[in-house]
């Protein structure tokens, strides 16, 4: 096993136990400050949802919020859309984008543990929605053809990758142009080292993997996105931030000397 297998391998026995730990009442996931880690600081961002869009969930999704911010509240959704959640959970996200697009909208959740993929469903299918599929796999290679999705969200989640280039540019493989990123996620303050993120937290709590606010940027304007911000919201550890990071896929990527990605180029893709 490499180094990234093994701590991918963390992270999903991490995820796993929360899931677990929810499914079998014996605490309530991460809410409590369990997973996304707990610093003096951090509610991470489960207070973030709103008293209306909680009614809206059951209590199960609600005690497996793991996030770190509300990215249903930055992707401005609309009716009839297809939205891509990004390491989905127990599918809060993903059970509120589904209201919001209507039955002429499509939500997909992506996540790579069993145990969540299966605490999603059963919340999906006691909150009444319908036009949600939770799909196993890495965000890193998502199993969705290119430009098919019209909003990629996810919450506290891409720090947690080992390869942050390829979930970049997978995300704009499956984005149609013009398609957006509304993504809430741990950003470090330009001046921390690697080095310094490790010693504020740990990759698992979804501290230790953060990108910088530069990194971010250069990530996605590498990835062929436009209009592209990282807006710290609250302060989780030492110049650390859960922030919003949005972005447009560049409509006309041959024009800007971006390589065009070509569909289904990825093994193990549809
Ligand atoms: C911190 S939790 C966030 C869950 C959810 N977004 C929320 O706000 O409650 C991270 C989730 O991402 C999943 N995950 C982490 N890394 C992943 C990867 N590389 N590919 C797919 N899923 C991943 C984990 O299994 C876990 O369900």
């Amino acid at each position: 096993m490499t180094t990234s297998d093994s701590l991918r391998e963390e992270v999903r026995r991490k995820y796993a136990d929360a899931a677990l730990a929810v499914t079998e009442g014996s605490g309530c996931g991460c809410g409590s400050g369990a997973c996304c880690e707990a610093t003096e600081r951090a509610d991470f961002g489960q207070s973030l949802y709103t008293i209306e869009q909680r009614g809206e969930l059951p209590n199960a999704a609600a005690l497996a919020s793991l996030g770190c911010g509300n990215p249903t509240a930055v992707a401005e959704l609309h009716e009839g859309e297809t939205v891509l959640d990004l390491g989905s959970g127990g599918g809060i996200d993903v059970i509120l984008s589904a209201k919001r697009v209507g039955p002429a909208g499509t939500t997909y959740g992506l996540d790579m543990t069993d145990e969540m993929l299966a605490l999603a469903r059963q919340n999906a299918a006691e909150a009444g929605v319908t036009n949600v599929h939770f799909l196993k796999g890495l965000i890193e290679q998502i199993p969705l053809p290119a430009d098919s999705v019209d909003v990629v969200i996810s919450n506290c989640v891409i720090n947690l990758s080992v390869d942050k280039p390829a979930v970049l540019t997978e995300i704009a493989r499956v984005l149609k142009p013009g398609g957006r990123v509304g993504v809430s996620d741990i950003v470090a303050e330009d001046h921390l080292t690697a080095k310094q993120r490790g010693e504020r937290g740990s990759y698992v709590g979804c501290i230790a993997g953060a990108l910088s606010r530069s990194e971010y940027v250069a990530g996605l304007e590498a990835a062929g996105f436009e209009d592209v911000s990282v807006e710290f919201t609250h302060e989780v550890a030492d110049g650390m931030h859960g922030a919003i990071v949005k972005a447009v896929k560049t409509r006309e990527p041959e024009a800007k000397g971006l390589a065009v990605i070509q569909p289904a180029a990825r093994a193990g893709c549809c």
